[in-house]
């Protein structure tokens, strides 16, 4: 173990909580199944491939953003800046801050699947000896006391890339907007990804590649919990289903029954109808103006990064 990577700190689910939440939201008249099952081992490392694909811009354009701006963004994070991100996965996206910032005070990797947190910090921590790292296994959606952090600190940055807030309904954003501007407190910041508004067709594509890898982590769900809560879901009897909801301006994922059928998990009997769909995924899509307005209660957008073709936007955000 290099030095500078510290003990992992886990405030992992418990089991039962998965249960009872699963139980729970396949009761409702809409059957639902939260989205942060998605990320066992196998869904994040399928989200990894996602992030590479043609279809899905969003990686990709935020990627071209962030270095094409990279001087801007870390001037506004400025010096001796303690980053927090929330989701880290694999890792990959923190390289280029850290290849920019100035004495980075250190980083703290935040990620729901303590395997995949522990296999990208590992790697980071050889390229990054003079970085402490303190890797955290938690929901972040959950209220989250960081552990104390001896670290040469003078304000913290949460980094939230990738547009993950649009995984959150609106009013579940403002929650968690409020929730992140506690951790940073009054003289941090937030940088976030954010994926605007566009057309029906880019939109889906996005989440119905060709290559189907999109279906797989969507089905995946279904997998992970015939593993972790012995539940009889027979996988080729459901279909992956992605559509833009423009009223409500999101993308809705969804799988869909492929005919009738009864399945179990731990001692519940749920039946699905032929056609029936469970939900697994909001992706809200937000203009400039919109997202604002979301964070206008906590924060105050300082900065405001776009492609050329305004796909997306990388923000800074400060704590009001
Ligand atoms: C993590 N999140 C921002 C992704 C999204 O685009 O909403 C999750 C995803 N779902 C399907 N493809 C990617």
């Amino acid at each position: 173990m290099n030095n500078n990577l510290l003990t992992l700190q886990k405030f992992e689910p418990e089991d039962e909580n998965l249960l009872a939440e699963v139980t729970e939201g396949l009761q409702k008249l809409q059957k639902q199944l939260p989205c942060k099952l998605f990320y066992d081992e196998r869904g994040s490392a399928l989200f990894d491939q996602i992030c590479e694909l043609e279809e899905y811009y969003l990686t990709r354009t935020e990627m071209t953003i962030m270095n094409k701006y990279i001087d801007e963004i870390s001037a506004c994070l400025s010096k001796k800046c303690l980053l927090i991100e929330l989701g880290s996965g694999s890792s990959k996206k923190i390289r280029l801050l850290l290849d920019h910032l100035e004495e980075p005070a250190g980083y703290v990797p935040v990620d729901i699947s303590a395997e995949h947190l522990m296999k990208s910090v590992t790697t980071l921590a050889k390229d990054y000896p003079q970085l402490k790292i303190v890797p955290v296994c938690a929901d972040y959606t959950q209220p989250l006391d960081l552990p104390y952090l001896n670290l040469p600190w003078s304000h913290k940055v949460i980094y939230y890339p990738g547009s993950s807030i649009g995984n959150f309904t609106p009013k579940e954003a403002t929650t968690f907007l409020k929730l992140i501007a506690r951790i940073a407190d009054k003289t941090g910041g937030l940088l976030i990804g954010v994926d605007l508004k566009k057309e029906r067709s880019v939109l889906e594509a996005a989440y119905n590649d060709k290559n189907g890898i999109t279906a797989e982590f969507n089905l995946n769900i279904l997998r992970r919990l015939n593993h972790e809560l012995d539940a009889d879901f027979d996988l080729a009897q459901w279909r992956h289903y992605a559509f833009y909801n423009s009223s409500e301006g999101r993308i809705e994922m969804h799988l869909t029954s492929l005919r009738n059928q009864y399945v179990h998990i731990n001692n519940n009997e749920i039946f699905f109808k032929k056609g029936e769909r469970i939900l697994t995924e909001y992706s809200y899509k937000y203009t400039l103006e919109d997202f604002e307005q979301l964070v206008s209660d906590v924060f105050k957008v300082k900065h405001v990064w776009t492609d050329d073709d305004g796909k997306f936007s990388v923000q800074y955000l400060s704590v009001r």
